[in-house]
């Protein structure tokens, strides 16, 4: 069963039928989904599927190469991850990675040898033959390598294409179009690790290199228009990237049967429930009704200091306005039939992956909750699709860079950086606050760089001194973060001259505030949000 993030069921049509699809069959690797991104770099489809989908499904994605990822496992392992060994006869070329490798031989009847220690790092590998998915590459490579189980017997009809000093890091057999290798390619320490998947794709499968954008924004729009009919359409905004782009491309299909919905909710930052109005109304055109919810949420929140219940009302109350509308919407058109969601690529993946479930530190409610009782079917543009080839399609739609560049920004916004109570005048001091910590990192050329930066309001009162005056006030906490995907994250080690104007402008300008600090701390162990 295909899940998204709000645990909404999905239809199993997924995935989509694609003439030049790879499929990656994932036995749990970390590497895993950036097989998937390196191939797209490629301008070539692949889509990840868990090594025990069955066959038949498999068989209709229609696959012009399978990829067997990497994987923690031992082949021998009791629970080893399975896949129908099926894949590997049908005529479609087959690249085992790693576990990829160690699958392979054991099912085609070679020989593994269990490793006593699993080892990772840099490696040197020779190649040792001739053959499609080495070629044009130097005889010498430097690898990534994950020595684990390793191939002892080779099985009937392959031979071994590259050794390191003393193990197997490569086999292959032409004739039944299966290649493998021991290191990782998609790994940016393998040197040629991209021409090796290039020659994978154009060589050995001989795909073409048509996931475009252009051909995406195509594609994508006659399907919503085919999918959707003369049907009603909403669409929840955040005025975060995802959900833009999403409401975009369905605008670009059906135009006006498409109405979009963006709630203040109170806690959004300064101005930006009128510059998302401008951006995608004034800008891009897009039917907005824009709800003014803030007193409503505000009230809800009022007394409320735990960080899960404010997580969960703001959930609730949003599904709640975003219901109402919804009914108000299906009034004038007649019906609302379809529900349009920014899930991406990695949600799909994460939600069907062989990993088990792990333990939730934080519920996150994103905006978009489904109005039960309305029974909308849903459309998911971007589903196919990870973050910045989202911003790829955004620039292709003509989107402005101001939407496409902006840092992720937490559904239940400012409400999850306001530790202690919720009052209006503790958002509006924030919203200052972080007024100035995005214009001074901007300013700094530092903004597009950074996956978060943001100021944090701390229910800790101090004293200070300003001007010839005792100041009793609060104290805010600036927070910069790198990070790929929000799941682990370093602080940013800012100049100080950014910090000190930082620091100097908050204490100067947003009154409530007298002294700022700024986080250190890493995730693992931190969170990226205080709350
Ligand atoms: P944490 O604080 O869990 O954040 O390290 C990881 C990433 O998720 C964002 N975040 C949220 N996003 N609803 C969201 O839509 C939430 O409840 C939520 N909590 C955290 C956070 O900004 C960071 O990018």
């Amino acid at each position: 069963m295909y899940c998204d993030t709000l645990g909404n069921t999905l239809p199993k049509a997924f995935p989509p039928v694609n003439p030049s699809t790879i499929v990656i069959l994932d036995f749990g690797s970390q590497y895993t989904q950036l097989i998937a991104r390196r191939i797209r770099e490629q301008n070539v489809f692949s889509i990840v599927l868990p090594c025990t989908t069955p066959f038949g499904d498999i068989e209709q994605t229609n696959p012009a190469g399978i990829i067997l990822s990497g994987g923690p496992s031992s082949v021998y392992d009791a629970d080893a991850p399975p896949a129908d060994p099926r894949v590997l006869a049908m005529g479609v070329p087959v690249l085992g990675i790693c576990y990829g490798l160690h699958f392979i031989t054991h099912h085609l009847d070679g020989k593994m040898r269990p490793a006593t220690k699993r080892e990772y790092g840099h490696a040197d590998v020779q190649i040792v033959r001739d053959t499609a998915l080495f070629e044009g590459l130097p005889r010498e490579l430097a690898v990534w390598m994950s020595h684990g189980d390793e191939a002892l017997e080779l099985p009937p009809g392959f031979s071994l294409t590259a050794k390191t000093s003393n193990a197997v890091a490569g086999i292959a057999d032409e004739a039944r179009r299966i290649w493998a290798v021991q290191f990782h390619p998609e790994v940016h320490h393998t040197k040629q690790g991209t021409e090796l998947l290039r020659n994978f794709l154009f060589r050995i499968c001989e795909v073409a290199p048509d996931w475009t954008p252009e051909h995406f924004i195509q594609s994508t729009v006659q399907r919503i228009r085919a999918q959707v009919g003369a049907g009603h359409v909403i669409c929840a905004l955040s005025g975060g990237v995802d959900s833009s782009v999403a409401a975009v491309l369905v605008d670009r299909a059906i135009g006006k049967q498409l109405t979009c919905v963006f709630v203040d909710n109170g806690v959004l930052r300064k101005d930006e429930f009128r510059k998302v109005q401008e951006n995608l109304r004034g800008k891009l055109g897009l039917n907005l009704v824009a709800v003014d919810a803030g007193p409503r949420f505000l009230s809800r929140l009022k007394g409320v200091i735990d960080p899960e219940s404010k997580r969960k009302i703001i959930g609730s109350e949003f599904i709640s306005v975003f219901d109402d509308e919804a009914h108000r919407i299906a009034q004038k058109t007649g019906s609302v039939d379809w529900l349009v969601q920014g899930t991406l690529y990695p949600d799909v993946i994460e939600s069907s992956s062989v990993k088990g479930p792990s333990q939730t530190i934080k519920s996150h409610h994103n905006v978009g909750g489904l109005p039960k009782a309305m029974k909308l079917k849903l459309i998911e543009p971007l589903r196919d699709l990870f973050k910045d080839e989202v911003r790829r399609i955004g620039r292709d739609l003509g989107m402005p860079e101001e939407i496409l560049q902006r840092q992720p920004f937490p559904g239940p916004g400012l409400a999850v950086r306001i530790v202690g109570e919720i009052t209006p005048e503790r958002v509006a001091i924030l919203q200052n606050a972080d007024e100035i910590v995005v214009e001074e990192i901007k300013a700094a050329g530092l903004y597009r760089q950074i996956w978060q930066s943001f100021a944090v309001l701390l229910p800790v009162q101090s004293v200070g001194v300003m001007g010839d005056q005792r100041t009793y006030a609060t104290t805010c906490a600036i927070r910069a973060v790198h990070s790929e995907d929000g799941m682990t994250a370093d602080w940013v080690p800012l100049p100080y001259d950014v910090l000190k104007r930082i620091s100097t402008r908050i204490v100067n300008e947003v009154p409530g505030i007298n002294r700022v600090v700024y986080d250190i701390t890493s995730k693992p162990p931190g969170t990226i949000e205080w709350e």
